[in-house]
């Protein structure tokens, strides 16, 4: 029996893809390249020494993702495929809606065709908006977004609520990241974002290589300690593990809704990575304040406690080991 994983080529699904295959799991990737590359399937044989089967499709072209069913025994989908800049889908809100929620709406019913109700989602801290209660737990309303990547998960989120209620067969995680950072520890998978990164993280490590020249600060006059934006960033590997958790929790379950934070529950700001990241790297981050980007707001972090309680998971890299590992990454591939 297999694991489905859509976007497997990706950031976090390449990360999660090595987790089940080292934990003996038979994974199937979908993947269309368009936020991956191709070398990174041969990354992951090479990590883990294990072989998988890959298919180079849209997961909005129902035919084909269908005929992926009817090819293999799948018993589980997890699901990372999506647009995921914040900044960017406010330039571009109808490919947003495109490909995350009609694209999850291509996959869900190509499931439901093949009697496969096992689902694991790639969801946000983001659809809690402007929630102005710190930390975010899970029974916070969601819904008040401030940019059309965080509605498409919002969205995606009530589909699957409402899918559960008409039918109490289907077997749902919905796991709501926060900030995922960092990089599996042989340098050989990473954040790859196509053209200029929207995410601090892999900016910031560019600009440490000197590919890009300085980092703009998008605004220092928010609430926060040194005014510039807090975030709750978690290792990519702990993310990838708290899937293995969820899978877990589903196949012991068996039916239900289950929602998870998946962070670390502290906050860092752009100011604590710039100068983390020049500790770790030995190299000068330069940076100037720009004015605020559009959708952000001032300052989140989670309370991880019902993941740790109800999955036994609890992010286990601290904030330098993510920046140390992401340096690795960019130092080593660029
Ligand atoms: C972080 C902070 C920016 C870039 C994230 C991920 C997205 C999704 C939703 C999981 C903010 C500041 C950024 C830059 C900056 N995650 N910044 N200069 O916006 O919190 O969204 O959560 O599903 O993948 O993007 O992350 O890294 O874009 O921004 O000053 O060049 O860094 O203002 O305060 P964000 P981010």
């Amino acid at each position: 029996m297999s694991i489905l994983v859509t976007g497997g080529a990706g950031y976090i699904g390449s990360h999660t893809v090595v987790e089940l295959l080292q934990v003996g799991r038979d994974v199937i990737i979908v993947d269309n390249f368009s936020n991956s590359k191709p070398k990174v399937l041969d990354a992951i044989r090479q990590i883990t020494g294990k072989n998988f089967k890959f298919y180079e499709i849209d997961y909005l072209d129902t035919e084909k993702l269908d005929k992926v069913f009817k090819e293999n025994d799948i018993d589980a989908v997890i699901n990372f495929a999506g647009f995921k800049a914040v900044g960017e889908s406010t330039k571009k809100p109808l490919d947003y809606y495109t490909n995350n929620v009609a694209g999850a709406l291509s996959l869900l019913n190509v499931m439901n065709k093949n009697n496969v109700k096992t689902f694991v989602f790639s969801s946000t801290a983001t659809v809690y908006g402007n929630s102005t209660e710190i930390p975010y737990t899970e029974d916070l309303k969601t819904g008040d977004t401030t940019n059309p990547y965080a509605t498409t998960k919002y969205f995606i989120e009530e589909i699957l609520k409402d899918v559960y209620k008409a039918d109490n067969s289907w077997n749902i995680a919905i796991l709501r990241y926060f900030n995922p950072i960092g990089a599996h520890e042989s340098g050989l998978i990473g954040e790859e974002p196509q053209g200029i990164p929207n995410n601090l993280m892999p900016y910031v490590a560019r600009v440490a290589k000197g590919i890009l020249k300085e980092l703009s600060v998008f605004g220092n006059d928010y609430n926060t300690p040194d005014g510039t934006g807090v975030r709750d960033y978690i290792h990519v590997v702990d993310l990838a593990i708290g899937h293995i958790k969820a899978l877990e929790k589903l196949e012991k379950e068996k039916h239900g809704v289950f929602i998870y934070n998946l962070g670390t529950g502290k906050g860092y700001s752009v100011l604590d990575m710039v100068k983390t990241f020049e500790e770790v790297s030995g190299k000068k981050v330069p940076y100037k304040i720009e004015p605020r980007r559009p959708g952000d707001i001032d300052m989140f972090y989670s309370d991880p406690t019902k993941a740790k309680e109800e999955l036994g998971w609890e992010a286990t890299h601290d904030f330098k080991q993510m920046c140390k590992d992401s340096w690795n990454y960019i130092d080593k591939n660029y």
